[in-house]
């Protein structure tokens, strides 16, 4: 039965992905397409990543309904809502390009819907509300494709937004996936754990991303996951570096990413006044926190190296420091 309500939920999404589709080829759509164009997406993109619209004319859930799907199905799928008030089932997807999002087994489990307009009030990105089968947390963008290309290259790159994916796929980068966000949930440690090789954090340059990177770090080796951080020195997100011409600037950072005590150390370390002892106590917080929650013990013993180096301080004096901050861990 379970299974039965589910299956409702994919074909009523397929359905609607093949009326976006059809819609993307309308007179009505054309600012949409110029608008994907001018982030670079081509006609090809378009039908790899089956991009759709939805123009502000038309109507999803009339078209369901249309076809013979109940009210009840639809709003489970997150495709409409029901108002009691007028009785009526209203659209949730209004004038938004829509990208579909599957799951690992390509089942199609929602969609995220992009608006076209700048300066804009309404929000940037629409997904479909929780669902039975859609998860904010359980969202691997693309995994299904890349698993064979991070298999062979025994690497998974991890991105924060689908833009990311798409604009490094079109540059011959097919082993990425999108998080749809900064968090990296359990439901990825497993997926990426069937790759059988590295998982190379890339999330946006910002402040976010860089906590995003350090945060799944954390997950992946309390996990025994092999990981590695692309060391992205911008502020800047991929698809961007892609569309500022530094193809082979970014190449590089991917190639020689940092293992995850060296990131965090070349992220903090240069914001740190070697003069000011509370700042460098603060640094020195987060680094042996970071390490503790690890809960490894080469990482332990290399970021005591690391640090010596790094701080100037004495072993001594960073061990110390380590039982300091596990005492009021614990
Ligand atoms: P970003 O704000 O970094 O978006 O959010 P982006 O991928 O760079 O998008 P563009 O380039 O402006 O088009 C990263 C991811 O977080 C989710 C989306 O899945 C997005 O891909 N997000 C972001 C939302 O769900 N809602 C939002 O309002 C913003
Ligand atoms: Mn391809
Ligand atoms: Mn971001
Ligand atoms: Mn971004
Ligand atoms: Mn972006």
């Amino acid at each position: 039965l379970k299974q039965n309500q589910d299956a409702i939920i994919y074909k009523l999404n397929e359905e609607s992905l093949a009326f976006f589709k059809l819609n993307l080829r309308s007179n009505e759509a054309k600012p949409a397409v110029k608008y994907l164009h001018s982030r670079d997406i081509t006609n090809e993109d378009i039908l790899f990543f089956e991009i759709g619209y939805l123009p502000k004319t038309k109507s999803l859930v009339e078209h369901l309904i249309s076809k013979g799907y109940n009210i009840s199905d639809i709003v489970d799928a997150g495709l409409g809502t029901y108002n009691e008030e007028h009785q009526k089932l209203y659209d949730i997807f209004v004038d938004r390009i829509l990208f579909p999002i599957r799951n690992e087994n390509k089942e199609l489990i929602g969609f995220s819907g992009r608006i076209i307009e700048t300066n804009s009030d309404r929000p940037k990105y629409l997904n479909t509300k929780e669902t039975r089968v859609f998860s904010k947390r359980k969202i691997a963008y693309n995994f299904s494709e890349a698993i064979r290309a991070a298999r062979i290259k025994k690497e998974i790159i991890v991105l924060e937004g689908y833009m990311d994916v798409i604009s490094l796929h079109k540059n011959g980068i097919d082993n990425a996936i999108a998080l749809m966000g900064t968090a990296l949930s359990q439901y990825h440690v497993n997926l990426f754990k069937t790759i059988k090789g590295t998982v190379k954090m890339f999330l946006d340059g910002d402040e976010p991303g860089i906590k995003g990177n350090i945060e799944a770090s954390q997950t992946l080796i309390l996990n025994n996951q092999k990981v590695l951080i692309v060391n992205n020195p911008t502020n800047n997100d991929p698809d961007e570096l892609i569309k500022q011409g530094r193809k082979s600037e970014l190449e590089k950072m991917v190639v020689e990413a940092l293992n995850p005590l060296q990131y965090i150390i070349s992220k903090r370390w240069p914001k740190v006044d070697s003069k000011d002892f509370n700042s460098v106590e603060e640094f020195m917080k987060e680094i042996c926190s970071f390490v503790l929650k690890c809960n490894n013990n080469i990482l332990y013993e290399t970021s005591v190296e690391e640090l010596e180096k790094v701080t100037g301080l004495s072993k001594t004096a960073i061990i110390s420091f380590y039982k300091k901050i596990s005492l009021k861990q614990n």
